[in-house]
């Protein structure tokens, strides 16, 4: 196993908490994330993940034979284990266990491309509006580009304090429940709003209520993402939410994961059959 090699300063935890997130220079070294962005661009190439609903577009409505605006691709490491042993990992679980406590662990990672000349901008949004609103989350995402990135080619933009709130009502980008990507249904004030610029290999990290946005991909070359998301222990929350967003959306990915789920489902039942035959 790869074992960590960075240190997180007492004034860097400080300034998570009051802040809600954080720039770090170097979270890999630059070998890696040669490594990394070959694999990764064929993850992309062969649409890896796309039956299972693990790859779609978030910024389009995802039909089969329409180009991606903004591709994302689920749970990388498990259609390509080699991405669970790097030092990135390791680093990344380092940061997690600094800033959210001993018991942080992994939950999950994905990878957001923003195509050459054509990547669309990330809205304004908060990562926990995705997920499920009985749990009360103390969460983080480590976001490292595998290219430099700045207000040309999709940086991250944070809302300093913003992570303080609750969630705020969202809905789907443009408003069509088509579209899986989420977007604030407010106007938010972003006037204080920080662009955060960093080299290939850097990391941003930011909490789970955190207001982030990046911006389009205008230059020539792809902008490559890759996200690693670790947690707190999760406990069911007093007050239930409702986010009725999620349950107004109707995407092919879901579609996609569904029919895959059947599959299986069907497979595990013949095999059964074929055992007690
Ligand atoms: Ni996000």
């Amino acid at each position: 196993m790869s074992e960590s090699t960075i240190t997180v300063s007492d004034e860097q935890v400080a300034f998570f908490h009051s802040e809600g997130y954080l720039v770090i220079d170097a979270i890999t070294t630059p070998e890696e994330v040669v490594w990394m962005r070959e694999l990764y661009d064929g993850l992309f190439a062969e649409r890896v993940g796309y039956d299972d609903g693990n790859q779609f577009d978030l910024a389009g409505t995802d039909e089969e034979g329409s180009d991606a605006r903004l591709p994302q691709m689920l749970a990388p490491s498990f259609y390509a284990p080699t991405l669970r042993d790097t030092i990135y990992r390791a680093n990344a679980l380092e940061v997690a266990r600094r800033l959210l406590g001993p018991e942080a662990e992994f939950r999950f990672d994905h990878a957001i491309l923003k195509p050459a000349e054509a990547g669309a901008e990330t809205p304004w949004h908060q990562d926990e509006a995705y997920w499920d609103p009985a749990i009360d989350y103390d969460e983080l995402s480590i976001w490292m580009p595998l290219q430099d990135v700045g207000l040309e080619n999709g940086c991250m933009h944070f809302v300093p304090g913003s992570h303080a709130r609750d969630v705020l009502p969202h809905r789907s980008i443009g408003n069509d429940p088509r579209i899986h990507g989420l977007e604030v249904d407010l106007v938010v004030d972003v006037s204080t709003a920080v662009a955060c610029p960093i080299p290939a290999g850097g990391a941003t990290v930011h909490h789970c209520r955190m207001v982030h946005y990046t911006t389009p991909n205008l230059t020539s070359e792809p902008r490559r993402a890759y996200i690693l998301s670790f947690g707190a222990p999760q406990h069911p929350r007093d007050r239930a939410r409702d986010f009725y967003w999620l349950r107004a959306q109707q995407t092919a990915r879901a579609e996609r994961a569904r029919e895959a789920r059947e599959r299986r489902r069907a497979a595990k039942a013949a095999r059964a059959q074929s055992r007690d035959a």
